[in-house]
């Protein structure tokens, strides 16, 4: 199992380019699926979530290729023509829960799809209740029988649906059901993320007819056919996040280019509220940092709220903060599992629930740690570049399938990470 050997103590200073956002990826793959000829979709990060999308796409029956690109993106390139497949074995649904975001598209092109239950992951129980009762008033039949989804509709029909929570992936599943499909789809109290708009910038492309992403009411109109087309995915504002958080903690000085600053507001003014130097033109974020004191009050809330796929990575900067942060993770039941490993490096927080409270210390130092998640081992890295002498991070798979070659992202900015196999 591969591991990150970090010396920390390093300030972090020079440029690095935003990758393409994983979260942006899956269900613009997914939409791949509803045209009959070819998808270019330029600037995904080479991460594992991108390969399991490409292996879901073939198992479907879909040709998919794709290119390294000089700046280490990859375009992938998917025509679904011959795509008759409905079912994604369990052995691909477990090895990416969010493998889910596939059934609308399925759904909308075989009117059958047959998928195991996702499952819970380290987050959390993770269900899709709201996936679920949302495909169900389109029409679907769904059979829940030892552990799959067996779903079947004679015709997805357009109606109105209210979201009781605004679920990122419900949001995205139902746009996919809906886009061919007769009549009207309103989503109400939608998901906002970013990744919600450029799913919709996609599909409009392609031809469909939707409105509102962004907003919390989406409109779908039903359109008869679309058409392949090229994209390029907007960059990750998590991997950007983490990033300026490493720069911030090794109290070093650098710039990140071709990132999206509108879908950061509320990391960006954390950043500037602990003390950090921050300068957006355009499309480039420069960051520096001499002194951080802590955020008092730390909320993850859906988007444009605070995301909660920074909370673990804010935590690991504010572990070395002057002052006490209190974090209240509202979005998942069990965010925290990296708080046990930051404790090992000499990080005082104590949690209860949802809450954890982190008082600053002064240093961390170097140990042995295991990624428990994506966002948690990210934390970690963090950690490990501030920290004195040298650690090791164990379970780095956790890290790859959101960040694209981590240690050389960082490598770049002047850090001492090396993996070993
Ligand atoms: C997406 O997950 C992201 N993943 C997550 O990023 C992100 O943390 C999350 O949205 C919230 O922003 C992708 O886009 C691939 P949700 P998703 O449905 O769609 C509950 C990362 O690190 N819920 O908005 O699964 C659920 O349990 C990942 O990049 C239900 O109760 O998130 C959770 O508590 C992690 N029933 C909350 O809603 C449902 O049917 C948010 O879930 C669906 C969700």
């Amino acid at each position: 199992m591969a591991r990150l050997v970090v010396s920390g103590g390093v300030p972090l200073c020079g440029v690095l380019e935003a990758q393409g956002a994983k979260n942006s990826v899956l269900p613009i793959m997914a939409a791949a699926l509803l045209a009959d000829d070819d998808c270019v979709i330029e600037h995904c990060p080479d991460i594992s979530d991108t390969d399991c999308a490409v292996e879901i796409l073939s198992e479907l029956g879909a040709f998919v290729s794709q290119k390294r690109e000089a700046d280490g993106s990859r375009t992938v390139y998917i025509n679904a023509s011959n795509a008759l497949g409905f079912e994604i074995p369990d052995s691909m649904m477990r090895k990416m829960r969010s493998s889910v975001i596939f059934l609308g598209a399925i759904l909308s092109r075989r009117g059958r799809a047959l998928i195991s239950f996702p499952g819970g992951c380290e987050l959390g129980p993770r269900p899709i209740d709201i996936h679920i009762s949302s495909l169900k008033k389109m029409g679907v039949r769904i059979n829940e029988i030892h552990g799959f989804l067996d779903c079947e509709c004679d015709k997805l029909c357009g109606t109105d649906i209210d979201l009781t929570f605004p679920s990122v992936g419900a949001t995205e599943n139902i746009m996919l059901a809906s886009v061919l499909c007769d009549g009207e789809t309103v989503i109400n109290n939608a998901a906002k993320e970013p990744e919600i708009e450029d799913l919709q910038n996609f599909l409009n492309k392609m031809g469909a007819s939707i409105t509102g992403a962004g907003t919390g009411c989406i409109k779908i109109k039903g359109v008869s056919h679309l058409n392949g087309v090229r994209h390029r995915v907007i960059p990750d504002r998590i991997a950007v996040g983490t990033y300026l958080c490493a720069v911030a903690a090794t109290r070093g000085n650098a710039l990140i280019k071709n990132t999206e600053p509108g879908h950061m507001s509320s990391t960006l003014s954390f950043l500037t509220d602990c003390g950090c130097n921050i300068e957006v033109v355009d499309k480039d974020i420069s960051i520096s940092c001499d002194e951080l004191h802590s955020v008092k009050h730390i909320r993850t809330m859906p988007y444009p709220g605070f995301p909660t796929d920074m909370q673990a990575v804010f935590m690991s900067l504010m572990t070395k903060a002057k002052g006490n942060s209190v974090f209240v993770e509202t979005i998942f039941e069990n965010r925290f599992k990296h708080v046990g490993e930051l404790h090992r490096m000499g990080a005082k927080i104590t949690t209860d629930g949802r809450v954890a409270v982190v008082e600053g210390v002064k240093k961390l130092y170097g140990a042995r740690v295991e990624s428990t998640d994506l966002r948690g081992g990210a934390s970690l890295v963090i950690a490990a570049l501030t920290a004195e002498g040298t650690s090791i991070i164990d379970n780095v798979y956790h890290i790859d399938r959101g960040y694209d070659h981590i240690e050389k992202s960082l490598t770049a900015l002047g850090a001492k990470i090396i993996r070993e196999q």
